[in-house]
């Protein structure tokens, strides 16, 4: 029986009790025309998207599916309600998932003598239910939180960091998450940018090994807070470590907080408007101030409720695993809100996945029978570098769709997890997606595999409802094979609403290619099958690690020190973090360079933006930096530098002398690292 076209679409109905993948190949072999049918025109793409809304539960319907008459300002689901924390509690609960496991967590510390981690806590629906009205109670009642209010979470990847996130999408506030690898100036700058009058936290963390203290931390940037005019009532406090922490009035316990609170308390979820906002998240742009990515309630949800069941292809018996960080968008989506939206049972993991042994990651997958993995690409290139052994020795059968995320995929790494995680039978792919688009955008499913053969390396082919182009400079579509700029060019549900008291700032990647396409940093490549690949930013955005951070905010922090007068950050290919910073700096009158200041300006950097800036980084001096006649860095020249490719058009260029001294200081650096290794 093959489907009629048309009836594709309800195909992917049948994904609670799914069909064998290869009946569900040849009923979607024709791909290629049916994602053409979802994005020809407005009416299509309403369609598919509102055929997926209508499987969510709403208090009140939706009277318009998308509204783009004002673009870039897109409306979805205008006029209905609902609320996150009701879809991914109340709603799972009606549908029978009472007592299903929630989250499987499972902490860092780990037992050697038997082989077993010290801390694993399981959660059911109900029981995590129970504790969100709760906190949802307490932040309330006792600490007047309102809808419309954002708080800050700094948190480790702890349970009660989701717990808060439900909590306050119940009473309708939002949260504005601060990845735990940022500073404490990083992190005042952004309590000040949303005006969180409430401050989440933890005692300490556990980072590999090592105990990080978290509060220390908060203290430091609330005391920022304070001396730039904006005060911070209170921080709540959860406790993860057994040590005595510095104290104020204004701190408390989160089970202090709780404390004659009844278990059984309810609240009510407050009826959500699809628009309204359900958290900021900051992402780092090509300026020194980072951007508040502001996303809704209905079409994040429709969103995410779609990726988890397409890509992921979730059914009521898997056991999902998102081995990100909750600090970062993938976390939001992946680990909290879509998995439990689908009702899924999703593996919390606290820690890296190389401690206290590279087979940490392996041992889990056996141990709770994973069998949707999604990781990143520096996390499988720096597993790939310990002996096999680590991994054969693991049950890895359970596994039954990987995908990557964050950055590319080099082909070499996804041959290898392909291979000795996936036994060559499993979907995998490299989805790509951004905070800005919330949900995945791009990767292979079940059922597209035969169609489209799985090439090392690409992104795929866009999911349905959604479209990708590859344009050149002047907005026209790149020929196959010929890299461009990647823009989304129709409207997509998950999409940002603003930037979170910024509009202008919202408008700016709407009016490289024209107000209704999406230019999204990224160069890409569509090859002659329609495969997308990314190929990393044409901006001056980095990734190290998967994670984002601008070169324009390095440098504004390097010269807040005394002894820089200027910088310019560039990326240097990295054979496992993908990417890491090169910094070329001119010191300041009375400085000089030398090993001493090069480990100062790390600390520096440590102490502005924190490790994820600077554990990678490397600094250089020079006497000048390559700019052009009116006075802007040529970063691109710096990048040629460090990258060994050639410098290209250098007409502009002001001082040719600049570019040999920054080859010098960077072949001096080889020498050096060359005679370190020796
Ligand atoms: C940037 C967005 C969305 C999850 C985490 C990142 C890069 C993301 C891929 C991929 C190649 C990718 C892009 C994008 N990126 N996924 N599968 N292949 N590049 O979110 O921090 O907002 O970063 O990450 O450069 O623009 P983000």
């Amino acid at each position: 029986m093959v489907a009629e076209k048309g009836e594709i679409y309800d195909e992917f109905e049948e994904h609670i009790v799914p069909p064998s993948w290869e009946e569900r190949i040849w009923r979607i072999k024709d791909y290629k025309e049916f994602h053409d049918s979802t994005v020809k025109d407005k009416e299509a793409i309403e369609r598919w998207w509102g055929g997926w809304a209508e499987k969510l539960s709403w208090f009140k319907n939706w009277e318009k599916v998308l509204d783009d008459s004002n673009p870039p300002f897109y409306r979805w689901f205008v006029g209905g309600e609902t609320n996150l924390s009701y879809l991914c509690l109340d709603w799972q609960i009606e549908q029978g998932r009472k007592n299903k496991l929630a989250f499987i967590w499972e902490g860092e510390p780990f037992d050697d003598t038997i082989g077993r981690p010290k801390e694993l806590k399981k959660c059911t629906y109900y029981d995590l239910y129970r504790r969100v009205n709760r906190i949802a109670y307490a932040l309330r009642e006792k600490l007047g939180v309102k809808k419309g209010e954002i708080l800050t979470f700094y948190l480790p990847m702890i349970p009660e960091l989701p717990q808060y996130m439900l909590a306050t999408q119940r009473i309708g506030a939002s949260h504005s998450i601060v990845y735990s690898g940022f500073s404490s100036l990083a992190l005042a700058e952004r309590i000040i940018a949303v005006g969180s009058r409430i401050v989440v936290t933890a005692d300490e963390l556990y980072r590999r090994g090592k105990i990080v203290p978290l509060k220390e931390i908060v203290d430091d940037a609330i005391e920022i807070c304070e001396k730039r005019g904006h005060r911070v009532e209170r921080a709540i406090v959860v406790k993860r470590t057994d040590r005595s922490i510095p104290w104020n009035s204004r701190d408390i316990w989160h089970h202090e907080l709780l404390r004659r609170i009844t278990e059984n308390v309810r609240v009510e979820p407050e009826r959500m408007g699809s628009e309204d906002m359900s958290f900021i998240l900051y992402t780092s742009g090509t300026t020194s101030m980072p951007k508040g990515v502001q996303h809704s309630v209905g079409g994040y949800a429709v969103g995410l409720y779609t990726t988890m069941k397409l890509i992921f292809d979730l059914t009521d018996d898997d056991v999902y695993w998102c081995a990100a960080d909750v600090g970062w968008i993938t976390g939001h989506s992946y680990i909290v809100y879509g998995p439990l939206m689908t009702g899924t049972t999703a593996l919390m993991y606290e820690g890296a996945p190389d401690y206290p042994r590279p087979d940490r990651l392996w041992h889990m997958v056996e141990r709770f029978g994973v069998s949707i993995l999604y990781t990143s690409p520096t996390a499988i290139r720096s597993l790939m570098k310990f002996p096999l052994e680590n991994l054969k020795r693991h049950d890895l059968s359970t596994l039954r769709i990987v995908h990557t995320v964050g950055e590319p995929i080099n082909p070499e790494a996804f041959r290898w997890y392909f291979k000795n995680l996936g036994r060559e039978d499993v979907v995998a792919s490299s989805t790509w997606w951004m905070t800005e688009t919330g949900h995945i955008m791009t990767g292979h499913f079940p059922g597209l595999g035969k169609i489209f053969p799985l090439k090392p390396g690409t992104n795929g082919y866009p999911i349905p409802g959604v479209k990708l182009e590859v344009l050149d400079e002047s907005g026209n579509p790149c020929k196959p094979g010929v890299r461009g700029y990647l823009v989304l060019a129709t409207p997509w549900p998950g999409m940002l609403m603003t930037l979170y008291k910024d509009p202008e700032g919202y408008a700016v990647p709407w009016s490289k290619f024209g107000k209704s396409v999406f230019y999204t940093g990224d160069y890409a490549v569509k090859d002659k099958d329609g495969y997308i690949w990314v190929l990393g930013r044409a901006d001056d955005v980095l990734k190290i690690a998967g994670h984002r951070i601008g070169s324009a905010e390095i440098e504004s922090s390097l010269v807040l020190n005394p002894a820089v007068a200027e910088a310019a950050c560039v990326g240097r290919p990295d054979e496992v973090k993908g990417e890491v910073p090169y910094i070329f700096t001119t010191l300041k009158q009375g400085f000089k360079p030398g090993p001493d200041l090069g480990a100062e300006l790390k600390a520096h950097l440590r102490k502005t933006i924190g490790p994820i800036a600077a554990s990678d980084a490397t600094i250089l001096f020079t006497d000048r930096l390559p700019k052009t006649r009116s006075g802007k860095i040529m970063r691109r020249l710096l990048k040629a530098v460090v990258t060994g490719a050639s410098l290209g058009d250098i007409t502009t260029l002001e001082d040719e002398r600049a570019v040999e001294e920054a080859q010098k200081a960077y072949e001096h650096l080889r020498e050096v690292m060359a005679n370190e290794k020796r």
